[in-house]
């Protein structure tokens, strides 16, 4: 029995490791340096609800069924976030790119791979302390519905406002957190005010069109689960969706540096991740 078990365990490994391989050959999206443990989670939950014997037979509709594929792949995708998340971020967002936006009478801005939402009401507070919230018309997209939902409620565990509290004191924030949620037995609901102008919408990075002419575009903790090819993509899609002179902000360990796009832009802050697209002479 414990033989079989371990047979059972090294068969595994094999079939994950080939199948996600696959994945990066096939589609380009690379899932071979995540958590194994969450990994295994959830391909082996994909392979019993579709009643597959194996993951070696689910692979072969993985890698034929562009559909199946899809909807795997929302299965694996990491949802994690937080409010204020890397509050630095925040805090140059509010010194070096929030003196720019006040200047313009419209701005339109992008969150890319926004998950549950915490990181685009994280902005709207912070544009609306800068008093510029009401002149701004907010995109939030993934291409996880369900984790749209979450996002659209704006409903949190209550068990997570401490973090966030402190997060949003690190982050700037000038007044006091609790003025943007209400809490409710064990939720915080997000103010409704915030909302007014979110749209969310479900996008694809990988196969959807641009946004176009938007001042500023986040994306962060995306691009890091793409490999190169795939980054690239996505980065020439965001620029053909920024205007000249607009912003891109990414996650700490994300970069342009080796994409083709580079040279159009600067460093607003290179440490934190913030581009400047440059103005055409
Ligand atoms: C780790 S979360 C990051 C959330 C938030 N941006 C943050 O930094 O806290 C990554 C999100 O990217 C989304 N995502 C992954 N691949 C995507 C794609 N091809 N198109 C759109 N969203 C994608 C996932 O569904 C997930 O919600």
């Amino acid at each position: 029995m414990p033989e079989n078990t371990s047979h059972n365990d090294l068969t595994t490994s094999i079939e994950i490791e080939f199948l996600l391989e696959g994945i990066f050959r096939r589609y380009g999206y690379d899932f071979r340096s995540y958590s194994p443990a969450h990994i295994k989670r959830r391909l082996i939950n994909k392979m019993k609800q579709n009643k597959f014997r194996s993951l070696s037979e689910m692979q072969h509709h993985v890698l034929h069924d562009k559909n199946f594929f899809n909807s795997l792949l929302k299965d694996l995708s990491i949802n994690v976030t937080e409010m204020f998340r890397d509050p630095a971020f925040y805090v140059a967002l509010r010194k070096e790119v929030i003196p720019i936006l006040k200047t313009y009478p419209f701005i339109k801005v992008w969150h890319a791979g926004c998950a549950s939402g915490e990181e685009v009401y994280s902005f709207a507070i912070l544009l609306k302390e800068e008093g510029i919230y009401d002149r701004t018309q907010i995109y939030a997209t993934d291409f996880n519905n369900n984790i749209l939902e979450v996002a659209r409620k704006g409903i949190y565990p209550v068990d997570r406002i401490k973090e966030y509290t402190v997060n949003y004191q690190k982050a700037g924030g000038k007044y006091s957190f609790t003025d943007y949620y209400l809490a409710k037995y064990n939720s915080a609901i997000i103010d409704q005010a915030l909302k007014k102008n979110i749209v969310f919408a479900e996008h694809n990075l990988v196969t959807d069109t641009v946004f176009a002419e938007m001042h500023v575009i986040i994306c962060r903790n995306v691009l890091i689960y793409f490999n190169r090819d795939l980054q690239n993509k996505v980065i020439r899609l965001f620029n053909e969706s920024l205007v000249h002179g607009g912003f891109l902000g990414l996650g700490t360990k994300e970069t342009i540096q080796f994409s083709n796009y580079n040279a159009q832009y600067t460093d607003v802050n290179k440490e934190l991740k913030i581009y400047k697209k440059k103005v055409n002479e």
